[in-house]
């Protein structure tokens, strides 16, 4: 494939569109973009700063917006990308329960998620992406050359984060990973501002019962099936 294109990634919550996103970016040589990072990051900002998200104007809103600078750098012992908020690392916050309970109500904010969307079109200006998230393939990239959906039985998708936050040392039960989950689900398809839908042109993975070394092989196949 020579002409880079854009991938664009949504779904629901821990479906591992991230793990998918990563390990194409890595073998296609493209920037990744984990766009709930960004949500996760302005979420932080909104807590620590103790700031009244629920009573606030869409111009307080962008105010405070424009206090807070997104960046990602490349973390050599992890081999992952890190999120940085106004220059400080905040990759472990952001994943915590604090922040994990209140983003999916403050990415309903209109004028957080206009600010997000143009920051990730800037992102996508040279091609060359994958970018995961919500409204990728349906607000931020319509265009994107390639779309997909992916999908995960939700005991699965629980027991997967469940999983992954306790070699983090994170102490949360099944149950309350569960409803996080299902909260979120519920709140990212049921929004005004850009819900959570399947673009009509994205195709779907339901990864329930494939590893990622299956995810990675099918969705290079759809790609080279698009490109060829
Ligand atoms: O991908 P994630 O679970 O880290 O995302 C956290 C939250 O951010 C998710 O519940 C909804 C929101 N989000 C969004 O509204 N739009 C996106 N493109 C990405 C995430």
């Amino acid at each position: 494939m020579n002409q880079p294109i854009i991938i664009a990634i949504d779904g629901y919550s821990s479906c591992g569109k991230s793990t998918v996103a990563k390990a194409l970016a890595k073998r296609l040589n493209y920037v990744f973009v984990d766009t709930g990072a960004m949500y996760r990051a302005v979420s932080l900002y909104i807590l620590r700063n103790k700031i009244d998200w629920q009573n606030s104007s869409e111009k307080e809103i962008e105010k405070v917006l424009d206090d807070i600078t997104i960046t990602f750098e490349f973390n050599p012992d992890s081999e992952q990308s890190d999120t940085y908020l106004n220059g400080e690392n905040v990759e472990e916050e952001i994943r915590g329960k604090a922040v994990s309970e209140v983003v999916s109500e403050i990415s309903q904010i209109k004028s957080i998620r206009k600010r997000m969307v143009s920051l990730q079109q800037k992102a996508g200006a040279k091609k060359g992406l994958v970018m995961d998230g919500r409204d990728i393939g349906t607000q931020v990239f319509p265009n994107a050359e390639l779309k997909i959906f992916m999908t995960a039985d939700p005991k699965i998708r629980a027991q997967r984060r469940f999983n992954e936050l306790k070699i983090k040392g994170k102490q949360l039960t099944i149950e309350e990973v569960e409803e996080n989950l299902s909260t979120r689900d519920y709140n990212d398809t049921h929004r005004k501002e850009n819900p959570l839908i399947k673009a009509p042109d994205a195709i779907e993975l339901d990864n329930t019962y494939l590893n990622e070394e299956e995810q990675l092989n099918w969705v290079l196949k759809v790609l080279q099936e698009k490109t060829s």
